[in-house]
C-alpha cells in the first residue's frame, strides 16, 4: 500500500504542473471525534490564474465542495456535517482538461472521548509485599489509548500527597500495576488513580483511597494438624507465609467425602480462631478439609482455598440391631428344626466401619464364649434348633466395638394372610407387587427366589412398612420366573404366606417339545409331549399348537392350552404320511418344534369291499351310458359333434383359383347387388331345398358355402355352447354390401331385405348403421374377415369372388 503511494509521488512529482507544489490540505484536526462536523480546504495559492479546479475524494468517492460558499471555488472548501466514518483517506485532486493530477492527501481518523476505568481495586500481597492495583476499562474508543496509574502516600485521607507520585504505564492489553513497598506503607492512607487518555481527550477515575494492610489477601492456608476423634475432626492451621502478624481475620472450612465431588457449604470459624472440631462425620471414612481466610471486616479479599488436607475418621462400634429374617430348612424327627437365618448388611453410617463380622449365640450373654453358634461374615447362618431353645441373639462386631443384641424368635407362621396379592412387571428387571393391606398388620415380609433353582436357592427378602401396599423387587432376571411370597408379620405372629409366580419379561420357550405318536389309525391319531421345564420355557407356556401338513402340503393346526399334554388329531385320510410338528407361546413368543412323520393306517377289508362296490356301480352306468351313445349314435354325435365343414377344402375353394384367373365378371356394380341380395336357402346335411340361385354360381358351390353360415360360431359365446343353427325354410337376411364399400356411398339400391334367420357371418360385432361403416374400420382379427386380404378370402370363395369384381 505505502509502496503504491509512494509510486503514485514521485510520478506527480515528475508531471511538472503550475501549483501543483504549493498545494496543501488543511484540516482542523487529522483525528476527529465520530459524528462530529469536519472542515477541510485545498490551498493552492499560485492556481488563482490558471484552469484548474479542485477536486476532492474521500476514500473512493467523489466529494462535492461546499455549494453554499462559492467565492473561491479555486479553494473548493469542503464541509462533513458529521463525519461517520472512523478511519478515511482524504484527497485532494486538480482537474484540467479533464485530467486529475492527486495534489494532497491526509487521513482522517474518528473516535470517542476516552470512558474512565471502573472496578479500580488494590491488593495487597503480604508474602510478596506489593499492592496490586487493577481496573477494567469502559466502552472502545476506536482510537490509540494510554492508561496511566497514578498514586501517591497520604496522611490525611488522600487531600494531599506526602511523597513523591508513583506513575505506572502498562503495556496495551494489560489492566493492572504493581505498586512496590517503597511507595506505600502498610497503615498510611494510599491515593491510586487511573487516567485514559486518547487524542480527542482525556479521563481520570475518581481517585481511590485506602490503607494496604486493608485491602490484603493472604496465601492460601495450610492446614497444620487433623486429629480424628469420637465422629469428629480437630484441624489447626496458621494464617500463610509472613502472616502470623496478622489479626482479625475470619477463616472458612469446607470438606467431603473423599469419593464425593462437591464440597459442603463454607462453615464460618469464629474470629483469629486457628483451629476447628468438625463433628458429624461418618466413622471409618475418607474426607478431605480446605480452609480460607480473609480480613475481619471483609475487606481484601477471601484467600484461595489452601491445599486438600485428608484424614480418615475413627471407627465406631455398630449403631443399630441387624433386621433380621429366618426360614426352616428342614425338620428332624426328635423335634429340632434346621433354620437359616438371614440378616442385612448395615448401612455404612451405621456398621461404623469397613469390616464387620457378625456372632450368633443361644444366650444373651455377650461375654459367654461356649454358646456361639456362628462366627461369621455372611449375611447368612444356619443353625439346628432344638425344641428348648426358644430364641437365639445376634451381634455386629467391628475392630470398634459390638453392636446392640437382636433377639429373634421363631413363631409359628399361622396368622391369617393378606386377601389379595398381584405381582407383575415393572420393568425388565424388577417386579411390582400389590396387596389388599390387612387393618393389623405391623409389616410385611416379602421373599422371591428363581424357581429354577429349588430347593437350594438363594432367597432375597425385604420388609416393608406397617401400611404399605406395594413393593418394587430390584435386580430380578427377566426369562427368569421368580417365585413371590408375602407375609403379613402381626404383633405376636407371622401371618400365613400367599405366594405368585411371575416374569418380568417374558420370551419365546428355548425349544418345542418333540412329539411322540401314541395312536394312530385310519383317520385319527393321539400325540403326547413332554411339558417344557421352568428354566428352559423362558415364560408362562400359553398354548401349544399341533401342525400337521399332508404330503400334498396342506397344513392343519389346532391350538391347546399349555396345561396339556397331548392332542387327538381327526380327519386324517387314510393311508397317507404326515408331518406333525409342534409349536409352544408364552406371551413373549413361540417357536416351533421338529416334526415327527406319521402314516394313517391302510383301508381294511371292509373298506375295499366298499370301494370295490363303488367301482362296480361306476362301472356299469358307464357301461350303460356307452351302449346308449352308440344306439343313438347319429343324434348324439350331432348333439354334441357338429360337422365343422372346411371352406378351404371346400369345391368352392378349389375354385378361387380358377376365378382369379377368370376375365372380369361383366356386370356393373349395380347388377351385383341385384344378383346377390337373393334368397339364400340353407341346406343341412346334404338336403338341398329350393336352391332358386339366379346367378351363374354353381349349385356346388353353395353346398359348403351353405354350410359355412350354418357353422357359424359367435365369438361371444361359449363354444362349447355354440348354437347349431336349423334350417328353416327361409332366411331372414342375407345381405351382402357390394357398393358402399370404403367411403363409397351405398347405392339405395343395394339393401334389399332377405327373410333369413340366420345371423350375419360376423354379426358379433357391433352393427353399425347403414351409414356407418366403422364396421369396416374394426380391425379385430376376428371380426374382419372382409379386412384382411387375401387370407380369410381365401376362405370364402364367394366374398373373394365379388372382391375380385370390385377391384
Ligand atoms: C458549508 O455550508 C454550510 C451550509 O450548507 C454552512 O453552514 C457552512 O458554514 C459552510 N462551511 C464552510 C466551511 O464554509
Ligand atoms: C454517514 O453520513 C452520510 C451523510 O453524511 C450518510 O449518507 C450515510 O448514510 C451515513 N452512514 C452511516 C453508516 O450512518
Ligand atoms: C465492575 O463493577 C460493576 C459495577 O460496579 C460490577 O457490576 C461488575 O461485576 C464489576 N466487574 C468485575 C469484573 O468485578
Ligand atoms: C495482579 O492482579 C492481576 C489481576 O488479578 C493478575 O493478573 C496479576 O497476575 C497480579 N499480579 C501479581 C504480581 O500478582
Ligand atoms: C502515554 O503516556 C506517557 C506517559 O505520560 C507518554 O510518554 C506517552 O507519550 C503517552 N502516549 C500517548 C499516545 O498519549
Ligand atoms: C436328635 O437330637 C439330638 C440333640 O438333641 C441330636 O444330637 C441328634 O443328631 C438328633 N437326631 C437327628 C436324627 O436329627
Ligand atoms: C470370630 O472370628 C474371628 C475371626 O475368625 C475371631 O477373630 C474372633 O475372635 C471370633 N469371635 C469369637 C467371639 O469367637
Ligand atoms: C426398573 O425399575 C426400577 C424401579 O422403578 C428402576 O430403579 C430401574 O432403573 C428400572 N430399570 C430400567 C432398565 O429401566
Ligand atoms: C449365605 O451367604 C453367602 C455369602 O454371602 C452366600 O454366598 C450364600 O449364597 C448365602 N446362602 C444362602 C442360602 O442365602
Ligand atoms: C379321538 O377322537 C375321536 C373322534 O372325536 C374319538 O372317536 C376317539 O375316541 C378319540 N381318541 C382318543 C384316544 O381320545
Ligand atoms: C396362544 O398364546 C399366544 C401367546 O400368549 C397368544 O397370542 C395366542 O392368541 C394364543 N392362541 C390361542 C388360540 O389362544
Ligand atoms: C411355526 O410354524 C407355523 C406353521 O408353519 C408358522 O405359521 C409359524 O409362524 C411358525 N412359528 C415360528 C415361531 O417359526
Amino acid at each position: 500500500m505505502k509502496k503504491k503511494q509512494g509510486l503514485l509521488w514521485m510520478l506527480l512529482n515528475l508531471i511538472v504542473v503550475e501549483g501543483v507544489h504549493s498545494c496543501r490540505i488543511t484540516v482542523a484536526s487529522s483525528v476527529i471525534q465520530f459524528g462530529s462536523p469536519l472542515s477541510a480546504s485545498c490551498d493552492c495559492p499560485h492556481l488563482r490564474s490558471s484552469k484548474s479546479v479542485v477536486v476532492w475524494k474521500l476514500d473512493k468517492d467523489f466529494v462535492p465542495c461546499n455549494q453554499t460558499s462559492d467565492v473561491q471555488m479555486s479553494t473548493c472548501p469542503l464541509y462533513f456535517p458529521n463525519f461517520n466514518k472512523t478511519t478515511g483517506v482524504l484527497q485532494c485532486y486538480l482537474r484540467r482538461n479533464d485530467v486529475l493530477q492527486l495534489v494532497d492527501q491526509t487521513n482522517i481518523k474518528a473516535g470517542y472521548p476516552p470512558s474512565p476505568a471502573t472496578n479500580i481495586s488494590c491488593l495487597m500481597f503480604i508474602s510478596q509485599n506489593i499492592v496490586n492495583c487493577t481496573w477494567q476499562l469502559q466502552r472502545d474508543s476506536l482510537l490509540e489509548e494510554n492508561v496511566t496509574l497514578s498514586a501517591f502516600r497520604s496522611k490525611d485521607e488522600c487531600e494531599t500527597p506526602s511523597s513523591a507520585e508513583y506513575i505506572c504505564n502498562p503495556p496495551k492489553g494489560i489492566h493492572f500495576c504493581i505498586i512496590q513497598r517503597k511507595y506505600f506503607n502498610n497503615f498510611d492512607d494510599l491515593a491510586v488513580r487511573v487516567t485514559v487518555q486518547n487524542k480527542i481527550g482525556s479521563a481520570p477515575s475518581s481517585l481511590l483511597c485506602l490503607k494496604p494492610l486493608f485491602e490484603v489477601k493472604v496465601d492460601p492456608i495450610i492446614i497444620d494438624d487433623a486429629v480424628p476423634h469420637n465422629d469428629c475432626v480437630r484441624l489447626q492451621w496458621t494464617y500463610g507465609k509472613k502472616a502470623n502478624f496478622l489479626t482479625a481475620m475470619r477463616c472458612q472450612l469446607h470438606y467431603k467425602m473423599a469419593t464425593e465431588i462437591e464440597w459442603t457449604k463454607p462453615i464460618e470459624i469464629p474470629v483469629d480462631v486457628k483451629t476447628a472440631d468438625q463433628c458429624g462425620l461418618l466413622a471409618a471414612t475418607k474426607y478431605d478439609f480446605q480452609v480460607r481466610c480473609i480480613r475481619k471486616f471483609l475487606t481484601g479479599q477471601w484467600s484461595e482455598w489452601g491445599p486438600t488436607r485428608s484424614m480418615i475418621t475413627a471407627e465406631l462400634a455398630p449403631a443399630e440391631k441387624l433386621e433380621s429374617w429366618w426360614r426352616t430348612l428342614e425338620s428332624t424327627q426328635n423335634g429340632s428344626l434346621k433354620i437359616q437365618l438371614m440378616w442385612k448388611k448395615l448401612e455404612k453410617n451405621k456398621a461404623n466401619a469397613d469390616h464387620v463380622w457378625y456372632i450368633v449365640k443361644s444366650s444373651s450373654d455377650l461375654h459367654e464364649t461356649n454358646n456361639i453358634l456362628c462366627n461369621t461374615t455372611n449375611l447368612n447362618c444356619t443353625i439346628v434348633l432344638h425344641e428348648a431353645m426358644k430364641s437365639v441373639f445376634i451381634w455386629t462386631y467391628n475392630n470398634a466395638g459390638v453392636s446392640p443384641v437382636k433377639e429373634m424368635t421363631f413363631p409359628a407362621r399361622i396368622g391369617t394372610p393378606v386377601s389379595k396379592m398381584l405381582v407383575s412387571s415393572n420393568n425388565d428387571t424388577s417386579l411390582q407387587v400389590m396387596w389388599d393391606p390387612p387393618s393389623s398388620a405391623e409389616g410385611y415380609l416379602l421373599e422371591w427366589y428363581k424357581c429354577t433353582e429349588l430347593p437350594d436357592c438363594e432367597m432375597n427378602w425385604k420388609t416393608e412398612q406397617k401400611g404399605s401396599m406395594s413393593s418394587i423387587l430390584q435386580d430380578i432376571e427377566p426369562f427368569q420366573r421368580y417365585s413371590v411370597r408375602l407375609y403379613p408379620l402381626y404383633q405376636d405372629c407371622i401371618g400365613m404366606a400367599r405366594e405368585t409366580d411371575a416374569y418380568s419379561k417374558e420370551g419365546a420357550p428355548d425349544y418345542s417339545p418333540e412329539i411322540r405318536l401314541l395312536t394312530v389309525s385310519k383317520s385319527q391319531a393321539v400325540v403326547q409331549w413332554d411339558p417344557i421345564p421352568v428354566q428352559k420355557s423362558n415364560g408362562f407356556i400359553t398354548n401349544y399348537t399341533v401342525f400337521w401338513t399332508d404330503t400334498s402340503g396342506k397344513e392343519n393346526s389346532s391350538t391347546v392350552n399349555g396345561s396339556t399334554a397331548t392332542y387327538n388329531i381327526t380327519d386324517l385320510i387314510p393311508s397317507t404320511t404326515y408331518q406333525v410338528f409342534l409349536m409352544s407361546s408364552t406371551s413373549g413368543g413361540s417357536v416351533n418344534g421338529t416334526a415327527l412323520m406319521l402314516h394313517t393306517a391302510n383301508l381294511d377289508n371292509e373298506d375295499i369291499n366298499m370301494l370295490l362296490l363303488i367301482f362296480l356301480l361306476f362301472g356299469l352306468f358307464i357301461i350303460v351310458s356307452m351302449i346308449t351313445c352308440i344306439l343313438k349314435h347319429d343324434r348324439v354325435k350331432s348333439r354334441f359333434w357338429p360337422v365343422v365343414p372346411d371352406p378351404a377344402n371346400s369345391q368352392m375353394g378349389k375354385l378361387t383359383a380358377f376365378l382369379k384367373e377368370t376375365p372380369k365378371m361383366t356386370f356393373k356394380t349395380c347388377d351385383i347387388s341385384q344378383i346377390i341380395t337373393s334368397e339364400l336357402n340353407i341346406m343341412e346335411g346334404c338336403q338341398m331345398k329350393n336352391v332358386p340361385l339366379g346367378n351363374k354360381i354353381n349349385d356346388t358351390l353353395f353346398d359348403d358355402y351353405g354350410h359355412a353360415y350354418n357353422k357359424q360360431i359367435s365369438p361371444e359365446e361359449d363354444p362349447n355352447k355354440s348354437r347349431y343353427y336349423v334350417n328353416v325354410d327361409t332366411v331372414q337376411y342375407a345381405k351382402v354390401i357390394t357398393g358402399g364399400y370404403r367411403e363409397q356411398s351405398p347405392p339405395t339400391s343395394v339393401y334389399v331385405r332377405s327373410d333369413s334367420t340366420q345371423p350375419l357371418i360376423c354379426d358379433v360385432s357391433p352393427s353399425p348403421q347403414n351409414y356407418e361403416n366403422t364396421w369396416f374400420h374394426f380391425n379385430n382379427h376376428e371380426d374382419s374377415v372382409f379386412m384382411v386380404e387375401g387370407e380369410n378370402m381365401q376362405d370364402f370363395p364367394l366374398l373373394n369372388a365379388l372382391q375380385l369384381h370390385q377391384d
